[in-house]
């Protein structure tokens, strides 16, 4: 989507399209997005600035947990519109210097771009006047393995993000892909799932016939167990 904005266009992708494609250099290399990580489910996050103390826990959370993310198809990109040597000093004083909530010599391994010039940052609507004209705000993108945006978060500079939540939304996603099915609120694995309404009279007999348990609260509202190790096998 483009919208002009006083005398600039800025983008803002959408879930369901395209996720916007870029060549950047980044602190693992150049990468070409998201040609790459096809195959790969992929969270796009942006952070406002380099040596600042929201960023600073986020990155730690993020680099702590990235092999649970890792295992779970999903690789880490992160972005700010820092230059390369500014990414390079902050994440090694990270790794020799701090020390929080009980994590220390914390490695980012993942790529971390540089956007000096905001294109990236403008492509992906991460630059929101109203908040900042000249840092990113706290976007979180999440890319499916056909390269379609799924899922948008925005946060403002002074809100750190709950990275469980971003782990069960992306659970939440491949979950719902994998059984066909939607997933309540607050749901984690091992709750019950959401059914999809039967769209027919058909699917309705089928369902009531079928030997699936299932909680209706009524005809459009039905629930069924399903297990954590069954979404952890498949
Ligand atoms: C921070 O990461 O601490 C931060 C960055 C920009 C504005 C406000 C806070």
């Amino acid at each position: 989507m483009e919208t002009t904005n006083q005398d600039e266009t800025v983008s803002m992708p959408r879930i369901g399209e395209e996720a916007p494609a870029f060549k950047a250099v980044t602190t693992q290399g150049e990468i070409d997005f998201p040609k790459q990580y096809k195959g790969s489910w992929v969270i796009l996050f942006s952070h406002p600035a380099d040596f600042t103390p929201v960023c600073t826990s986020e990155f730690m959370t993020f680099a702590s947990r990235e092999q649970e993310f890792n295992d779970a198809n999903c690789k880490l990109v992160g972005l700010s519109v820092d230059g390369l040597y500014s990414h390079i000093a902050w994440l090694r004083t990270i790794k020799e210097k701090i020390e929080y909530k009980g994590m220390k010599n914390v490695e980012v391994k993942f790529p971390l771009i540089e956007d000096i010039t905001m294109e990236v940052a403008k492509k992906y609507g991460m630059i929101q006047p109203g908040e900042s004209n000249t840092k990113a705000v706290r976007a979180v993108f999440f890319i499916d393995p056909k390269g379609i945006v799924r899922a948008i978060i925005y946060y403002p500079l002074s809100l750190g993000r709950n990275f469980d939540e971003l782990y069960r939304a992306l659970i939440a996603m491949q979950t719902a892909d994998k059984f066909s099915i939607a997933t309540p609120a607050d749901w984690v694995p091992g709750d019950d799932v959401i059914v999809p309404t039967a769209g027919s009279c058909g699917v309705a007999k089928e369902r009531m016939e079928s030997k699936e348990e299932m909680h209706c609260y009524d005809w459009f509202f039905c629930t069924k167990k399903l297990k954590k190790e069954d979404i952890e096998k498949k």
